[in-house]
């Protein structure tokens, strides 16, 4: 039988971590699961409830209901992503605003709701052959991960890159702002408490800003391949 492993990818904001992690799982036929969306979909729970808007976020009020926050993931068509659940409603679409990614990471900060979805996470990755992308995942939720990979651009190209994918969506967004959420976030993210950003001493790190996606995949997908096999 082939030899499944941990694969953890960590790294900045819009780095293009999951459209990796999600081709490796099924070229590797592995379970895909993008972290960042359980963030997003408890943020999203948190601003119906009215517990976070603009300069205002009652943490209490959250940490007191995450007991009633249940996230999952569907099988999505045609492409067979995968689409995250809030207690059972698809909410794909919602978690995926400028407004979501702007309160995304102060409930990031917080202790419990980490320790929640993490908790989840190794539940989801314990019998191996899973593709995991997120922040923390080879440092905190699978320390022990087989592969570790780091990802990074300049701010500039994930900004452009992110901007794009909201105007294909019929956004209507202004790049400054994207911009400035990009960078805000790698804030936020960089110098919590809790699990902050930063790369795994064995991680490898790539700079994908001059790398096209299909380079990306095969670079990394050889060192999928390599660790299955015992050779590195
Ligand atoms: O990957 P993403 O941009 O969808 O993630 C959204 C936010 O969630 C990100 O700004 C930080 C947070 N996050 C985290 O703290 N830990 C993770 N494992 C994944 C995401």
């Amino acid at each position: 039988m082939i030899k499944k492993i941990t694969i953890a990818i960590d790294g900045y904001s819009s780095t293009g971590k999951s459209t990796v992690a999600k081709q490796l799982a099924d070229y590797l036929d592995y379970i895909y699961v993008d972290t960042g969306a359980m963030y997003r979909a408890v943020t999203y729970f948190a601003m119906q409830k009215g517990y976070i808007s603009e300069n205002h976020f009652d943490k209490e009020a959250l940490i007191n209901s995450l007991d009633e926050i249940t996230v999952g993931f569907e099988k999505a068509k045609p492409f067979e992503t995968a689409d995250v659940l809030l207690n059972g409603k698809n909410i794909e679409a919602e978690i995926r605003t400028l407004e979501v990614s702007s309160f995304v990471s102060p409930i990031a900060t917080v202790p419990e709701v980490r320790r929640k979805l993490v908790h989840q996470q190794q539940l989801i990755g314990k019998q191996k052959g899973v593709s995991m992308d997120g922040r923390d995942i080879g440092t905190v939720v699978f320390p022990d991960a087989e592969l570790k990979i780091f990802m990074n651009a300049s701010a500039e190209q994930r900004a452009k890159r992110r901007y794009e994918e909201l105007l294909k969506r019929g956004d209507k967004v202004v790049y400054q702002d994207v911009y400035d959420n990009v960078v805000e976030r790698d804030r936020i993210d960089t110098t919590r408490e809790d699990s902050p950003l930063i790369k795994a001493d064995d991680a490898i790190e790539i700079d994908n800003s001059e790398m096209n996606l299909e380079d990306q995949f095969h670079i990394i997908l050889q060192l999928a391949k390599d660790r299955i096999a015992g050779r590195i």
